[in-house]
């Protein structure tokens, strides 16, 4: 008896959880990016470079989380020195074309759902996130999305940033690392097969937490 309750919820779980995956022609990280830039031009805001410097900076910072949903709801976040320290090396990223911060978005879910869907549902929430979208300082633009062992919870990060479109956030070799797992935009990424956002299952995560910061951050 005991065993079949197990059985049915573990096939319930696998009915209404589908294993996916998402490959480049669909990196959720670009879509997000699109989104955005979609929201700022409608509203006479002007469009954002997709910067994959900066995107891989973005999925650095995702995984300074370490999967914990809960510290993004206590609003703790990454040392400034971080970004030179670690994410900069990580992602191949000269150091000194770092530029300043002029925004952030950074969501985590249980679920996935889709780029627009994380748009509207959590990350843009309100008219203090409103204000940090549409702010007229941002130059160029970084996301990432990723999950926490190929599965739940899913973090969204997106960074802004006042830098010129191709002196800031420059790889060594002028060409994007790749860093995997998860999906970071600007970069044609092969988001896929063993280096995909793998995504199979559902967590248990019961938490949804957003935390918006629009404070200009200074490296
Ligand atoms: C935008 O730029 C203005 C003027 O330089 C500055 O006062 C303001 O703090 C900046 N805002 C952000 C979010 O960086
Ligand atoms: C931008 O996105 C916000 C949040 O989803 C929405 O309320 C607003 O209508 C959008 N603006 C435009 C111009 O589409
Ligand atoms: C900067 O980018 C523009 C447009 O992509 C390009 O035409 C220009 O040559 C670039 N400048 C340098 C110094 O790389």
């Amino acid at each position: 008896m005991a065993i079949s309750s197990v059985l049915l919820v573990c096939s319930l779980l696998f009915v209404f959880c589908p294993a996916f995956a998402v490959d480049s022609k669909n990196n959720p990280a670009d879509k997000l990016v699109a989104v955005i830039n979609a929201n700022r031009t409608a509203g006479k805001f002007t469009v954002l470079f997709d910067n994959p410097g900066l995107g891989c900076i973005a999925l650095q910072y995702i995984k300074g989380y370490e999967g914990q949903c809960s510290e993004v709801g206590d609003m703790k976040k990454p040392p400034d020195s971080d970004f030179a320290d670690k994410f900069a090396p990580n992602c191949g990223v000269l150091a000194q074309t770092l530029t300043p911060i002029t925004g952030r978005f950074l969501g985590c879910q249980s679920k996935y759902v889709s780029p627009d869907k994380a748009f509207s549902s959590f990350i843009i929430q309100n008219s203090e996130s409103l204000k940090i979208l549409h702010d007229k300082n941002h130059t160029e633009v970084g996301a990432a999305v990723s999950g926490t062992d190929g599965g739940s919870p899913y973090f969204w990060c997106v960074l802004f940033s006042n830098g010129k479109r191709n002196s800031s956030f420059a790889f060594e070799n002028g060409q994007a690392k790749s860093v995997h797992p998860g999906c970071f935009s600007g970069n044609n990424d092969e988001c896929s097969a063993s280096t995909r956002l793998a995504i199979s299952g559902c967590g248990i995560w019961p938490l949804l937490a957003v935390v918006f910061f629009g404070v200009l951050y200074v490296l």
